[in-house]
């Protein structure tokens, strides 16, 4: 049997967790045998069916169907009725990680100088939910960009673009990561700076992709055509 690498949310945490899997192509789906013992992934699929799998390097996103003695992996296809799906589903994650920047920085605007180290836990709460939250919508998105691009080649450049983006906030965010794991105590200014760097950044990035893919995905502009 063949393997791919197949990344699904912590069914607890969120995290994404990546896992090689045996799998036997169907058509296009890709069947995965139940493992025989309790597997993690198997878990985590049983929480949220939605996985990226990674085949000869290139990612697909694929919903999870369970099947007697496996689950059926189905690569996303791009449709009018998927896409217009596909653009909602992608405004309701934003306004969900938008809320929870905006949450980040109202603790930070509450914080005298001098309670660093009270900033420095709190903000490492949200992390957890908001960089966990993030890390794999975007690697679900490098996912469903591959079908994307298939339906529209004309969104070619804008998708490049934010693939690279996607790795330079995975940058910062383990950037940001470390310096609140850090031992060091960081001065509330010094924290803020590289907060509203990363924020910055991750609301250009938002408002970047919505203005070039929603358009097409709903099928109400030019941009599909080459
Ligand atoms: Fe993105
Ligand atoms: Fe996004």
């Amino acid at each position: 049997m063949e393997t791919l690498l197949m990344t699904t949310a912590d069914a607890e945490t969120g995290r994404p967790r990546t896992t090689r899997v045996a799998y036997r192509r169907e058509e296009n789906r890709y069947l995965v045998p139940a493992p025989d013992v309790e597997a993690r992934w198997y878990r985590d699929l049983g929480k949220s069916p939605q996985a990226t799998i990674e085949i000869d390097g290139v990612p697909h996103a694929a919903r999870a169907v369970p099947f007697e003695g496996g689950v059926a992996l189905h690569p996303l296809e791009v449709d009018a009725v998927r896409g217009r799906a596909i653009a909602d589903q992608l405004l309701v994650h934003h306004g969900e990680l938008r809320k929870a920047l905006a949450a980040a920085r109202a603790e930070l605007d509450g914080h005298l100088p001098g309670e660093s180290q009270a900033l420095h836990r709190e903000l490492l709460g949200h992390c957890v939910t908001f960089c966990n939250g993030l890390r794999m919508h975007h690697l679900r998105e490098d996912g469903a960009f591959t079908a994307i691009e298939k339906a529209h080649p004309g969104l070619g450049p804008a998708l490049t673009r934010l693939r690279e983006e996607h790795e330079v906030v995975s940058r910062a965010l383990l950037d940001l990561d470390k310096l609140l794991q850090g031992k060091e105590e960081l001065e509330s200014p010094a924290l803020r700076e590289e907060f509203e760097r990363v924020a910055a950044g991750l609301e250009d990035h938002f408002a970047y992709e919505e203005a070039n893919l929603l358009p097409a995905l709903r099928g109400d502009g030019t941009m599909s055509r080459p």
